[in-house]
């Protein structure tokens, strides 16, 4: 086994010893093909298999500097010794004791912090469940339960997950619904900003379903499947307004935009609004599966047997909450709105320079989105970015995003501006064959990520 963690002080970041993807890398892939199902929707050939920081290695040894964190999850970056001290730790203790029957401590340690970080003020409870799909699910089950009321209003744009309720709420891309009806009924969606809410006063609560009949509201504060989305700033006082004189429950999923990304603990922070419930899973426990809602405590009605899980609020998952939560309020959420300012304006002359392709570079802390002509670019950025080294994803129609872990430091960041330059500065020159050569993996790999 290569010690990574030594690596990244002898050799430079990145560093690609053998051109992207490698012999060994496609090896794997062509046996991953074979055995796993065809619905993964895998971005582009990387065989990641260490980290160690903002740094992966690839299974041709390959070092590559990471700007997704593993779809927004690896919060305090690959091997911090605090988390891996914390595994082992609760797994040398206890692994798994179902905390739906019986007393886990960690499990009712968990719940009260986040209670405490919440973005409700007052009391909170909290149920904690494997993963983000989970979290809304729960969300959905109380909104109705505690409300008594049936329907619900989604965005479009927006991406809850992937089980059926989640799903159903999902409306950022089509596909995501194809083949899979009838799903959870009851259901709305509007467009994401003030003027959706303009056509849920003046459209759907007027022509279709009675304010009064509706449980929840469902949005993220910052959309991010739907192409890192930031709502104007009159949007979410709005929101909150015509959840109060309704009697509509404001459920915000922070799956993507919370545990400190953007600058605050969670995104809605940043307009200062409060939800009634607040779904969390990703980086909130750096890697190990985990999501949780988190409502206020009065909504929390339902009794013995309404909800639970196995799995759900796993000893090792909450043990790394719990350490992950901590390293996010000694330093890592300010790290997150240092570097992406100084992201931000690294990047943002790429509108300048490349106007023609690049519409738009926006953000919040390390939830940034680079807007482009068409997807067919963002796809050719995207790989021109892999091969050199630099890990992106696609989001939306036509957006690259950038979610590196939180421990990024500022030297990663000029180097992801240059590589972006540069990989912008290709595809402006040769678009089509830098897309066609991204192209050519569709074959095998459909180039579209989820999540
Ligand atoms: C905002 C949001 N909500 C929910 C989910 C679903 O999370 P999971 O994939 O852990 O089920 C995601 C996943 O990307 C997400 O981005």
């Amino acid at each position: 086994m290569t010690d990574l963690a030594e690596r990244p002080a002898i050799r430079t970041v990145p560093d690609i010893r053998v051109p992207l993807p490698g012999p060994k890398a496609r090896k794997h892939v062509a046996f991953d093909h074979e055995f796993t199902s065809p619905s993964l929707p895998r971005a582009y050939p990387l065989v990641p298999v260490r980290g160690t920081g903002s740094t992966v290695e690839d299974i041709d040894g390959n070092l590559l500097l990471d700007f997704t964190a593993g779809i927004a999850v690896s919060s305090t970056g690959y091997n911090h010794p605090r988390i891996t001290a914390a595994v082992e730790r609760q797994a040398r203790d206890l692994i798994h004791f179902s905390a739906s029957d019986f007393y886990l401590p960690v499990y009712a340690e968990l719940a009260a912090k986040l209670a405490q970080i919440s973005p409700i003020k007052g009391p909170a409870r909290t149920f904690i469940g494997n993963s983000g799909a989970e979290a809304i699910e729960a969300a959905i089950k109380l909104a109705r339960f505690a409300t008594g009321r049936q329907y619900l209003v989604g965005f479009l744009g927006g991406f809850h997950g992937r089980t059926y309720g989640a799903v159903t709420l999902t409306a950022s891309k089509a596909k995501y619904h194809a083949g899979f009806g009838p799903l959870l009924p009851g259901v709305y969606h509007v467009p994401f900003g003030s003027a959706g809410l303009d056509e849920l006063e003046q459209r759907v609560f007027k022509r279709l379903i009675p304010a009064n009949e509706v449980a929840a509201i469902v949005v993220e504060p910052i959309q991010g499947e739907g192409g890192y989305v930031i709502p104007d700033d009159a949007f979410f006082p709005r929101l909150r307004k015509i959840c109060d004189d309704n009697g509509i429950l404001l459920i915000a999923d922070e799956v993507q935009s919370g545990a400190g990304r953007t600058g605050k603990m969670w995104a809605i922070d940043h307009w200062g609004v409060q939800p009634d419930m607040v779904a969390t899973a990703k980086g909130i426990a750096s890697g190990m599966p985990l999501g949780a809602v988190i409502a206020r405590a009065d909504l929390m009605s339902w009794s013995k047997g309404h909800h639970g899980s196995t799995f759900g609020g796993n000893a090792v998952s909450c043990a790394v909450a719990l350490e992950t939560i901590k390293l996010l309020e000694e330093s890592l959420i300010d790290n997150a709105g240092a570097r992406g300012e100084q992201a931000l304006a690294g990047l943002r002359p790429l509108t300048m320079q490349y106007p023609a392709l690049v519409k738009d570079v926006r953000g919040k802390g390390l939830m940034i989105g680079l807007e482009f002509d068409n997807g067919e670019t963002a796809e050719a950025v995207q790989w021109a970015c892999f091969v050199r080294g630099l890990l992106v994803l696609e989001a939306g129609e036509n957006v690259v995003r950038l979610c590196p872990p939180l421990v990024v430091t500022a030297d990663e960041i000029d180097t992801c501006v240059r590589i972006l330059g540069e990989a912008v500065a290709t595809v402006a020159k040769a678009p089509k064959s830098t897309y066609d050569e991204s192209r050519r993996w569709m074959s095998i790999d459909d180039g579209e990520v989820d999540g």
